[in-house]
C-alpha cells in the first residue's frame, strides 16, 4: 500500500500534510510512501532529507496521483488531482465540505473514499489527530504577535530613567483553543489580559492562565452537551454589548475568536462599538474568514478607522509553516495508524469506528 502527497497551489498554502518524520513513521506501519519532486522546497526541506528514509520522489504529481493508494493533502485536492487517481484510493486531509461541494461531488461519484479531519468527534481517542485544536492553538499564538506587531507601542510594563511604560492592555473575545492560547502568549509578553466567553466553565481556564475573566451574568446554560458554545439571546447580546462599551475604551488590542461550529461567526463587535477604541488600538479578527466577530474586518485586509486597525485573518498559518506543518502531519500520521491494519496489510474503513465514521463524507 502506498501513501502518496503531492504539492499544495504555493500561492494560496504554504502548509505540507508530510514531513521526513512522520514519512519515517508511515514507512514503520510498513506503508510505502512516495511525494512529488520539491515538495517542501518552499520550507527549506529538500527531497534528500526524505529519500534518506526511504521515501519515492516522483518526477510529476501525476506520477504520485497514478501510484497511491492513499492520498494525504492539507487542502481539498482539485478536479485534476481528482481524475488522476485511481479508483478506490482513499484521500484525507482538511477538505472543508461545505466550500468544496464541486470537488467533494466529484470524488464520491469516482467511489473514492474521502475523510476529512475537521469532522473528528471531540474525543479523548481522537485528541492525537484533531487538526482543529493544532492549528487553532497556533492561530492563538500568531494572533497575538501579529496584532502586536502592528501595535506602535511597547506591551510589557518597563521603568526606565526616561519614565515608565505602562503595559498594554488585550482583551481576547471567546476563550476556546485559540483564545486560551492567545492569553497564555499575550501574558508571555507581559500585558494585562482580559477574556470574556459564553461559556461559564471558560472562567476557571481564563483565570488559571493569569487573565481576569469579564463575567455577564446569566440565567440560562450556554455550554452545549459537547462542549460548545450555544448561540447566545437577545437578552445576552445587550448584555455583552453594555460589557463591551466599558472594556473596549480601556483595552489597546483586542483578539477575536467566538466561534459557533456551524454557524456563521457571531457579530460581537458593532460598528458603534468599534469605534469608542482609542486611536492607535488593534482589533484582530481570527474569524473575519467565517463572516467576522468585529464590524470592519475584511480577511487578508487591514482596515483603519478613526485610527483604530482592524485586522482581517486570512491564510494565517502560513505565517508559521514549518510549525503548523509539524503538528498537522502528526495528527495526520495518528489517524492513518487507526485506518491502517497490519494484520490486513490494508485500509480498514470500518464504520463502527467512531472516528473512522464521523470523517468519512458520505454525502454533500
Ligand atoms: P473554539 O470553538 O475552540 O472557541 C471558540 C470560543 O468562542 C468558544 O469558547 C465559545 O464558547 C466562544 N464563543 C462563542 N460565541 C461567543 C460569543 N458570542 N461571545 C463570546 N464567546 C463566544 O474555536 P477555535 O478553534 O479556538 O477557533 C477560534 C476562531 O479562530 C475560529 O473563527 C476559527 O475559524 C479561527 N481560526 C482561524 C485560523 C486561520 O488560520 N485563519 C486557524 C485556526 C482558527
Amino acid at each position: 500500500m502506498i501513501v502518496g502527497s503531492t504539492k499544495e497551489n504555493l500561492t494560496l498554502e504554504k502548509r505540507i500534510a508530510i514531513n521526513p518524520e512522520t514519512a519515517k513513521n508511515i514507512i514503520g506501519l510498513g506503508l510505502k510512501v512516495c511525494i512529488e519532486k520539491n515538495y517542501a522546497k518552499h520550507l527549506g526541506i529538500e527531497d534528500k532529507e526524505f529519500s534518506n528514509i526511504g521515501v519515492e520522489i516522483k518526477n510529476s504529481s501525476e506520477e504520485v496521483l497514478s501510484s497511491c493508494n492513499l492520498l494525504i493533502k492539507v487542502n481539498c485536492p482539485s478536479e485534476k488531482e481528482i481524475n488522476g487517481l485511481k479508483e478506490k484510493t482513499i484521500i484525507i486531509g482538511m477538505l472543508n465540505p461545505s466550500k468544496n461541494k464541486n470537488q467533494i461531488n466529484e470524488i464520491i461519484k469516482k467511489k473514492l473514499n474521502i475523510f476529512s479531519l475537521e469532522l473528528l468527534p471531540r474525543i479523548t481517542r481522537a485528541q492525537s489527530m484533531d487538526v482543529l485544536s493544532s492549528q487553532s492553538n497556533l492561530a492563538g499564538y500568531r494572533a497575538v504577535i501579529e496584532s502586536v506587531a502592528e501595535f506602535e507601542r511597547a506591551v510589557p510594563m518597563m521603568m526606565t530613567a526616561a519614565g515608565t511604560v505602562p503595559a498594554a492592555k488585550i482583551l481576547v473575545i471567546g476563550a476556546g483553543v485559540a483564545g486560551l492560547q492567545a492569553i497564555a502568549t499575550a501574558k508571555r509578553l507581559g500585558a494585562i489580559v482580559s477574556a470574556t466567553d459564553v461559556r461559564a466553565a471558560s472562567k476557571e481556564q481564563v483565570e488559571s492562565l493569569g487573565g481576569r475573566f469579564l463575567t455577564i451574568e446569566q440565567s440560562e446554560d450556554m455550554e452545549t452537551s459537547d462542549g460548545y458554545a450555544k448561540e447566545a439571546s437577545d437578552e445576552y447580546k445587550k448584555k455583552q454589548a453594555e460589557m463591551m462599551r466599558e472594556a473596549l475604551k480601556k483595552n489597546d488590542i483586542v483578539i477575536c475568536t467566538a466561534l459557533i461550529p456551524g454557524k456563521p461567526a457571531p457579530r460581537i463587535l458593532t460598528e458603534e462599538l468599534v469605534k469608542l477604541m482609542k486611536p492607535g488600538s488593534i482589533i484582530y479578527d481570527l474569524a473575519a474568514e467565517q463572516g467576522g466577530n468585529s464590524a470592519f474586518s475584511e480577511p487578508g485586509k487591514i482596515n483603519l478607522v478613526n485610527g483604530i486597525k482592524i485586522v482581517g485573518v486570512k491564510n494565517l498559518m502560513n505565517r508559521l509553516p514549518l510549525t503548523a506543518s509539524s503538528l498537522y502531519a502528526k495528527n495526520l500520521f495518528s489517524f492513518i495508524r487507526n485506518l491502517y491494519s497490519k494484520d490486513k496489510k490494508d485500509f480498514n474503513i470500518n464504520l463502527e469506528d467512531e472516528i473512522i465514521n464521523k470523517t468519512l463524507i458520505k454525502e454533500v
